[in-house]
Order: C-alpha cells, then structure tokens, then sequence
C-alpha cells in the first residue's frame, strides 16, 4: 500500500495560473506514452508515486493517451483506485478531447456532441466525479468557437470540470476563444502548447497575448521527447522513445538532425552544474507565463532527475546568450520524417 513522502510538498515550487486561484506544480507529469495498455502497470505505479512524492501535483490525460486510446485514463482510473483515492484533493488531475477517439462523425474535433460525449467517457475511464482541468484538445477550424466554448463551459456548470483549458490554439485563436468564455464567465485559465529549446514558436506567436489575457501557459515535449537530455549522445539506446515502435513520434532521424546541438547545449549544461534535461526544463520556466513544464517519464529516475531542475533555475544573461546562438545554429529540424 503507498503513503505518500511527508516531506513532498518541500522543494516543489507551486506557480499561480495567470490571474485564477489555482496553483500548479512548475513540474507536471503527462500520461501521454507510457501509461497505455502495453505498458507494465507497475512501472506506471512507481512512476506516479515518485512524481507526488516529489511534490507533484498536475497530472495531465487526454482520452486518446495510450496506446491503445483510452488505457492511459483506464490505467490511471486503476492508480488512483488502488493508491492515490485519499490524495485526490491533493491532485490536479487534467484530460482532454479533440483529436480522434471514436469512429464516425463524432468521435473528433470541437463540436458539442464530441466533447460533451468525451468527457463523459473519460470521466468513467478514470473513475473520477470531475476533472480540475479539461481541454479542448486543439482548435477546430470547421465548428464555431462559440461552441466548443459553450460545451466547455457547460461542463463547467455540469460540475465535471473545475477549470478550462486550450491547447495547441496560437495567440490569434486564443483571442477569439477567450472573448467567449470572458462574456460566459467561464473559468479559463490556461493553453498548453509545445514548447522547447527545439520549438520557439510560441514565444512569438502565443505568449505575448497570455500576459495580455493575463493566462497561464503549460508547456508540452519540453524536453523534444527526450532529445534535450544526455540520452542521444552517445547512440540511440535500444529502450528510448527514438527506438520504441509503440510510440511512433520521434525518430532516429531526428537525433541524427539534432545531435551537434544536443553535444554544445549539454556542455553549457554541464557547466552550470545540472544534466541537460534540468537546464532544458528550467530554460522553459524562465519565461514569466510559464505555470508549468510537462514531462514525460519512461522511469521514475526521469522524474527524479527532471524534479531536480528546480535546484537552479537562474540565468546568466552569458548563458541565454550562448544558448541562443546555439539555437540559431541548429538547422531546421524536419519532425516530418522517419
Ligand atoms: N496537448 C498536446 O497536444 C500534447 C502533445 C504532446 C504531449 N502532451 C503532454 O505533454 C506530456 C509530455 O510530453 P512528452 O512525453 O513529449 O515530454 P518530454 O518530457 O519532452 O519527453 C518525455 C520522454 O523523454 C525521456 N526523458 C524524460 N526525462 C528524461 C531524463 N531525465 N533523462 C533522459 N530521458 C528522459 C523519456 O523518453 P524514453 O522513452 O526515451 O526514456 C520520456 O518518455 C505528455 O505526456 C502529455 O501529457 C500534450
């Protein structure tokens, strides 16, 4: 039977989210691979405890996480049955809907119907009476925003969801989406989008309007899946997601593009006194409208070693300096190809 750490709330740094009440761990666990029903539920055990023992607290889903979709939530749903149930309010635990989960008209994108129908599922899935955060998992060019916010926040006031959230929805679309939810009253807080020493996009193109609208922002693949760690450089281990055919998003080919600017960032790294992937969790919550950074864990000694990026998350203009033109080196990296 687990009992959590007595002393997991003592390094953990709880981050507001944008202007709402709620806080956040600056480190999130996501459940997206990993967690699915080929992987051994053990592993997915001590992975969650190590990651609360640690103090966090944001654990993030969505009803497609697997594979197979919906194990991630299923296996989850099993965790908090058998150990974590009295910690539940000591949990903030998010899902999502938007890519595809059913067959048919349905089961896709951010209509009513689908997202009403989802989170019911999930909700089932995990077991669970509410989620604190729901999503919607990315914009929908072919539904009117004013519904995906209405089903939004009709599970609001269903008492399924505490908070709002977007996700993968640029500054624009932010914009337009949050006019709504402002004129319904809705409890909106925070976009979750990709964002990483190899993924600038957003520091153009979404941040600016969060302070603006004054959200939050949780960052996702902010370790590129694993290439801002030490793991690449010396090779692509045989367990590593570069390798693994269950998990079909990184590539070696991708290593291969990335892996000169892998060996200098790790050098900088190494100079600061931290691994690679500590620096490249805290490089993310450098910027003011980050509540949060999500990893992924294939171990829970990810997690430890990620936690520990907390012990230095200070900057030397010298250093972001050197880490820019680093960056600016790196060729454009194409995720396309396998
Ligand atoms: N909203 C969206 O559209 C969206 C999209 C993607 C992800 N997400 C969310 O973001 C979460 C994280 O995404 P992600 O899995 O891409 O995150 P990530 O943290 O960039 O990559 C996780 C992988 O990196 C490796 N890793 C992690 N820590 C390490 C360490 N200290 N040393 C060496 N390797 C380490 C592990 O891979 P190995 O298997 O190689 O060990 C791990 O599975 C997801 O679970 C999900 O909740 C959301």
């Amino acid at each position: 039977m687990y009992t959590a750490n007595e002393k997991s709330y003592d390094k953990m740094i709880y981050n507001r989210v944008g202007h709402s009440g709620l806080k956040l761990s600056a480190i999130a666990l996501g459940l997206w691979n990993n967690f699915g029903s080929v992987d051994p539920i053990q592993n997915q055990k001590a992975i969650i405890h190590t990651a609360f023992d640690l103090g966090i607290t944001y654990f993030d889903l969505a009803n497609n996480y697997g594979p197979v979709p919906g194990s991630a939530e299923t296996n989850f749903g099993q965790i908090m049955k058998d150990d974590m149930k009295p910690y539940r309010d000591e949990m903030v635990i998010a899902s999502k809907a938007g890519y595809v989960m059913w067959p048919g008209p349905y089961g896709n994108w951010g209509s009513k119907k689908s997202i009403i129908a989802s989170a019911d599922q999930s909700l089932k899935r995990t077991g669970l009476d509410y989620f604190d955060i729901f999503y919607t998992h990315r914009p929908d060019p072919k539904t009117p925003v004013e519904e995906t916010a209405l089903a939004l926040d009709q599970l609001v006031h269903q008492g399924k969801a505490l908070y709002i959230g977007i996700s993968n929805y640029d500054g624009k679309q932010t914009k337009a989406i949050a006019k709504v939810f402002e004129d319904l009253k809705t409890p909106f807080i925070i976009n979750q989008s990709r964002y990483n020493m190899l993924n600038r996009d957003v520091e153009e193109n979404l941040l600016p309007e969060l302070e603006k609208e004054n959200k939050g922002m949780v960052s996702y693949s902010s370790l590129a899946q694993g290439l801002l760690t030490d793991k690449y450089l010396k090779g692509i281990p045989a367990n590593s997601r570069a390798n693994k055919s269950t998990i079909p998003f990184l590539h070696r080919s991708q290593v291969k593009q990335t892996l000169g600017t892998i060996e200098k960032l790790n050098k900088v790294a190494e100079k600061r006194g931290q691994s690679l992937a500590e620096m490249a969790l805290a490089w993310d919550l450098r910027e003011k409208e980050m509540t949060s950074v999500l990893i992924g864990a294939s171990r829970p000694e990810q997690v430890i070693d990620n936690v520990n990026a907390l012990d230095n998350l200070h900057f030397t203009k010298k250093e972001l300096a050197k880490i820019d033109k680093i960056l600016d080196e790196q060729k454009k990296i194409d995720w396309s190809k396998k």
